[in-house]
């Protein structure tokens, strides 16, 4: 039998867990074209979620446009990606596809054959305008395109932390912001992981996007949901997961989204018609190994305080990560340096404070992080 957990981009007719008061209210910001601004850990189902959204917009002839701006390197590549994500939402009707022509004639849809898809779409500039003043074009043009359409108009702006990272950024707020508070027949949102940088992005005072849209944070599911959502997609392909084991992977993972359908697939692949303790011992193993690649790559990027003290809040959360106690426990160092790293760390959206804790967000990175430990003093 097929394993009917997923864990890669979930298809929008996949089955879902729960999330119903999540659709009804976003679903309602949008068509009442509200700015709204996503945030949660990563791997939470906030693109999962948007794209249902914006399927069901499509029900109310709304043009629904998603941009990806994972790896964003310029504001040419920016501008470059809203252009084509335009055009090829825009290509299946002809006379949308002219008036979006008429409006972007800063940019050229270029359209060959392609081996995989048919066809492929890509942009290119007519003029050699660049920079902020190429952004600028773009998105006036796009604004015109916005209030003759008519129709609603939903823009999705995946990963939006990532343009904090380009050397304009400020810049580049301050326009989107200026025009985007013009389109009053579009719904944007802004979605992304790296809570605080986002936090920030909308909430200081002296920002451009400030007070300008709606704030949602995403948390996790609902516990009972996520443990009759498990055995139901057990049963769904042909298996019965007992309820306390579907009950410990909730706990486990701390009805982490993707954790909820990650583990189950490592069970499902090695169990038999019913699933064991033995199974989820296994399969959570197994889980963790299978994740140590993405983990590995979390702390090669960290310094070796940063290090330490992401394993000490993995094995000791504290509300006191400067107290003399604590820094001797886990041999931290200096006030000074921990600082800087719990900092780091919260910016990293690698931990959080919860119940005056601080806590790792991902508990399965925890988890590997202190087994690792474990495996260096056997
Ligand atoms: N409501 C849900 N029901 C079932 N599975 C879910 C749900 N939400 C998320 N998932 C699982 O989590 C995985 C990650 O979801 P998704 O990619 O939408 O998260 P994300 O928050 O956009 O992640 P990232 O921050 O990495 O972009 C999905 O592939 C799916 O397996
Ligand atoms: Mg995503």
């Amino acid at each position: 039998m097929k394993n009917p957990f997923y864990f890669r981009a979930l298809p929008t007719d996949a089955p879902f867990c729960d999330r119903k008061k999540e659709l009804d209210g976003l679903f309602s910001h949008a068509r009442n074209r509200a700015n709204v601004v996503i945030f949660s850990p990563r791997r939470y189902g906030k693109t999962s979620l948007v794209k249902r959204i914006q399927e069901k917009l499509k029900d109310l002839d709304f043009l629904t446009i998603y941009v990806d701006l994972f790896g964003v390197d310029s504001i040419e590549d920016m501008a470059g990606r809203i252009a084509s994500r335009f055009y090829s939402y825009c290509h299946k009707d002809e006379n949308i596809f002219k008036k979006a022509m008429k409006f972007l004639s800063l940019w050229r849809p270029v359209i060959r054959p392609d081996s995989e898809y048919g066809v492929s779409l890509s942009v290119e500039t007519t003029r050699a305008t660049r920079g902020i003043e190429l952004l600028e074009e773009t998105f006036s043009g796009f604004g015109k395109f916005i209030q003759e359409h008519g129709k609603g108009v939903h823009i999705v702006f995946d990963e939006f932390q990532e343009i904090s990272e380009l050397n304009e950024s400020l810049q580049l707020e301050g326009l989107l912001r200026s025009h985007i508070q013009t389109h009053s027949n579009a719904s944007y949102f802004f979605v992304g992981s790296r809570r605080r940088v986002l936090r920030d992005m909308f909430n200081e005072k002296k920002r451009p996007f400030y007070r300008s849209s709606i704030n949602y944070p995403l948390g996790p599911l609902p516990i009972d949901e996520s443990i009759n959502f498990i055995m139901e997609q057990f049963k769904r392909g042909g298996k019965i997961c007992p309820m306390e084991i579907a009950q410990k992977i909730v706990e486990k993972t701390g009805a982490y989204p993707y954790y909820i359908q990650r583990m189950p697939y490592s069970i499902f692949e090695i169990s038999g018609k019913e699933v064991t303790e033995k199974d989820y011992i296994k399969g959570f193993t197994n889980t963790i190994e299978e994740e140590s690649i993405i983990f590995e790559a979390m702390i090669q990027g960290l310094s070796l305080q940063q290090t330490k003290l992401v394993s000490a809040l993995a094995h000791e959360p504290t509300g006191k990560p400067y107290s003399i106690e604590y820094l001797a426990r886990h041999s931290l160092g200096s006030i000074g340096g921990v600082q800087g790293a719990l900092k780091r760390l919260l910016e990293l959206d690698y931990i959080e404070k919860r119940d005056n804790l601080y806590i790792l967000v991902d508990p399965v990175f925890g988890n590997w992080l202190i087994r690792l430990t474990q495996s260096h003093l056997e």
